[in-house]
């Protein structure tokens, strides 16, 4: 590793390792540069021009995301001098660009527009029809819609298939003005990470078919939370919204930045998973096929409970907050009760890749484990208790406490889902993470920790 050295940026003094770039520094100490083409996990490009900075002793501005880091540097990233470049280089990247703000997906959150409002601020040299015009609604494929008038020619999604998925599907054609991004012939952007160039792209050029125009971003509510689709645990947001009188609605998972886990991405498949999330609830008691209330469900599975109390098999979901899993544990040995959690419904060996995704489709599976729960399927019961294991047992009775709807005999309860309520899981590298409650639903619905209690009463 190399020495720590002081350099000086904006009068003030920061101790930062010699050789390294001058951008991560401004970017860790929130020093505000605007930038377009550096991303931390792509590296740098230098390409868009954006994070000019003074250095003492250099003729010109330099680029921040090319300047590596050297004893005694004396940097200024504010001035008259460095916002007129900024305002300048801003101004030609504005040259062709659309005027589509008011119906554009990134409005809210594009560094375009925010760039615009602290150093732009200028009136156009050109009319809007002399701007030139490209296709504005192609169809990339994975999800992925591109408008190439808004693009910067940044080359974050071309980067990111050439350096992090190694797929090549896309690169930038022609020079000056007829520059584009585009698949290469005969191709469609086909990779299960394609989704992550809608994050990267730092303007509206790339949106997902699946958000766009779904909502505002500055309607949406964001919790921390952890994806369920493997044991791998990429941490994400979710973006939520609770329109007046209806009922909370997830509109998307993003990403979230952990260096452990997951970096800067996520696959397709989590992403798009909030959908089988909200699809499909069961909301409420099921006897047999028919609808009864909860308070006639709790009744019943007491009765159950007492009448095959000598041989009950409590069934874990490995998907399950470990507060819940530690819970039901409680609850078995109450009962004295077995319990286990058969283990091979969760193996997929198709959805495994050398990136993020896991073979092991459980997202707490390291919690069974470490508690030493039965992996093997359950013995023959007169009564069996599934707290939403994915597969369906036989016995004389049954009682189900499930988030969604599934042809299942017997009793069953309806269960709060992981984005309606909050908890721990432990990922299959042993990272302890925490999921926020996201959703409230305008008629709760019970979590399996509330069942637990009312099932004692
Ligand atoms: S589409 Fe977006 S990410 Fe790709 S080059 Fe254009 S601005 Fe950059
Ligand atoms: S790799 Fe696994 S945990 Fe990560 S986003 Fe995909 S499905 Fe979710
Ligand atoms: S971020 Fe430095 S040139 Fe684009």
């Amino acid at each position: 590793m190399s020495e720590m050295i002081d350099i000086i940026v904006d009068s003030q003094s920061y101790k930062v390792q010699n050789g390294s770039l001058l951008i991560d520094l401004l970017i860790k100490e929130k020093i505000k540069v605007p930038y377009f083409c550096y991303h931390e996990s792509l590296g740098a490009d230098g390409n868009c021009r954006m994070c000019m900075v003074e250095i003492e002793g250099q003729k010109r501005p330099q680029i921040a995301c090319d300047t590596f880091i050297k004893p005694g540097m004396i940097i200024r990233s504010k001035g008259e001098n460095i916002e007129k470049v900024r305002t300048d280089i801003l101004e030609l990247e504005l040259i062709n660009h659309p005027v589509d703000c008011p119906i554009c997906d990134q409005a809210g959150e594009c560094s375009l527009q925010e760039f615009y409002m602290e150093y732009g601020l200028h009136d156009s040299k050109i009319s809007i029809s002399e701007k030139v015009k490209h296709s504005k609604h192609l169809d990339l494929g994975s999800n992925v819609m591109l408008d190439q008038e808004r693009c910067v020619l940044c080359a974050r999604c071309t980067r990111f298939t050439d350096k992090i998925t190694y797929t090549h599907e896309l690169g930038i054609i022609g020079r000056g003005d007829e520059a584009k991004v585009t698949t290469m012939p005969g191709r469609k952007l086909d990779n299960p990470y394609a989704m992550n160039v809608v994050d990267l792209c730092p303007v509206g050029a790339l949106t997902s078919k699946d958000f766009r125009f779904a909502q505002r971003v500055w309607f949406l509510q964001t919790v921390d939370s952890i994806c369920h689709g493997c044991a791998k645990g990429c941490n994400i947001y979710i973006d939520h919204n609770k329109i007046k009188y209806q009922d909370d609605v997830i509109y998307r998972f993003r990403p979230r930045r952990n260096d452990n886990v997951n970096g800067f991405f996520i696959c397709d498949a989590g992403r798009l998973s909030y959908k089988q999330l909200q699809e499909n609830r069961l909301e409420s008691a099921i006897l047999n096929g028919e609808k009864i209330t909860q308070m006639q469900a709790i009744a019943k599975a007491k009765e159950l409970l007492a009448k095959h109390k000598e041989n009950i098999t409590v069934v874990i979901d490995a998907n399950l907050y470990t507060e819940e899993i530690e819970a039901i544990l409680a609850f078995a040995k109450e009962l004295n009760a077995k319990v286990c959690s058969p283990k091979e419904v969760y193996r997929d060996e198709s959805f495994k890749d050398d990136m993020l995704r896991s073979s092991n489709r459980a997202a707490n599976y390291k919690t069974i484990e470490r508690l030493n729960i039965d992996t093997k399927e359950p013995d023959s019961s007169s009564l069996i208790l599934n707290f939403n294991h994915p597969q369906d047992f036989e016995a004389t009775s049954v009682i189900n406490f499930l988030t969604h709807n599934r042809l299942s005999l017997g009793l069953s309860l309806p269960i709060a889902a992981y984005s309606e309520n909050e908890g721990t899981l432990t990922n299959e590298d042993g990272f302890t993470q925490k999921c926020e409650k996201a959703i409230f639903k305008n008629v709760p619905i019970p979590t399996i920790i509330e069942h637990l209690i009312r099932l004692r009463r």
